[in-house]
């Protein structure tokens, strides 16, 4: 039955801590280093649904050196360019959550197939990858530009069904982004929610078949995506 199993993760905030980079230069950012990481990922995300929804091409790269600049400055940041020039390297080499690694390790070693779908660049996904150490754990790293859209577009789900060449009910889909789980919900995927953060749920007509709190509660044997 394992060896059934695909596994789809979403990279950012699912697999890689989007506010690792700025915690790591807390100190030369100063006391906004928190809310401009927050701004910063809102900002990142939106634009990719303005993007995707107004279908125009961008790079995921573009995006997220524009939304810094508007974070920066609607918080009111004093930092320099070496320190915009330094978070960016940051964002590039993110950290794995804490269980990630291990996790993957498991699941793999218990026969499941595992690959990320994700917003990133291809480029930006193999470095924050090999970074993490993970590089040669996924069967397949899939990116948006393969589908010229960014996600919740269901062209950038069906990079997976192609990928595997399985129907979507029989991918499980993990996001820590409640949106991309109502995304791949409405695409069809068995979905993992992954609320690392227990925020309220939404998208009630497009549920996640499970909550878990950390990726360790896919190594529990109950799993059953179909
Ligand atoms: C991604 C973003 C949505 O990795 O987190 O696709």
């Amino acid at each position: 039955m394992a060896a059934d199993e695909i596994f789809v993760f979403d990279a950012y905030g699912t697999l890689f801590d989007v506010h690792s980079a700025s915690a790591r230069l807390s100190e030369k950012v100063g006391p906004t280093a928190s809310r401009l990481s927050e701004v910063w990922r809102i900002k990142q995300l939106e634009y990719t649904w303005i993007y995707a929804a107004a279908g125009r091409q961008v790079t995921f790269w573009e995006l997220t050196e524009r939304s810094l600049d508007y974070a920066i400055e609607v918080t009111g940041t004093q930092i320099d360019d070496a320190t915009r020039a330094a978070l960016l390297d940051a964002y590039r080499e993110l950290s794995p959550y804490p269980e990630v690694v291990a996790t993957l390790t498991r699941l793999r070693e218990r026969g499941a197939k595992l690959a990320i779908l994700s917003n990133g660049d291809p480029d930006l996904l193999e470095r924050v990858v090999d970074r993490a150490g993970l590089a040669g754990t996924f069967d397949a790293v899939l990116s948006v530009v393969d589908a010229g859209t960014f996600k919740p577009h269901s062209a950038v789900y069906r990079l997976a069904v192609e990928a595997f060449d399985r129907p979507p009910q029989d991918i499980i889909f993990c996001s820590s982004n409640r949106w991309d789980i109502a995304g791949g919900a409405a695409f069809g995927f068995s979905c993992v929610w992954i609320n690392r953060m227990r925020v309220p749920n939404e998208y009630p007509d497009l549920a996640p078949a499970r909550v878990l709190g950390s990726l360790e509660g896919l190594l529990e044997p109950a799993i059953n995506n179909r």
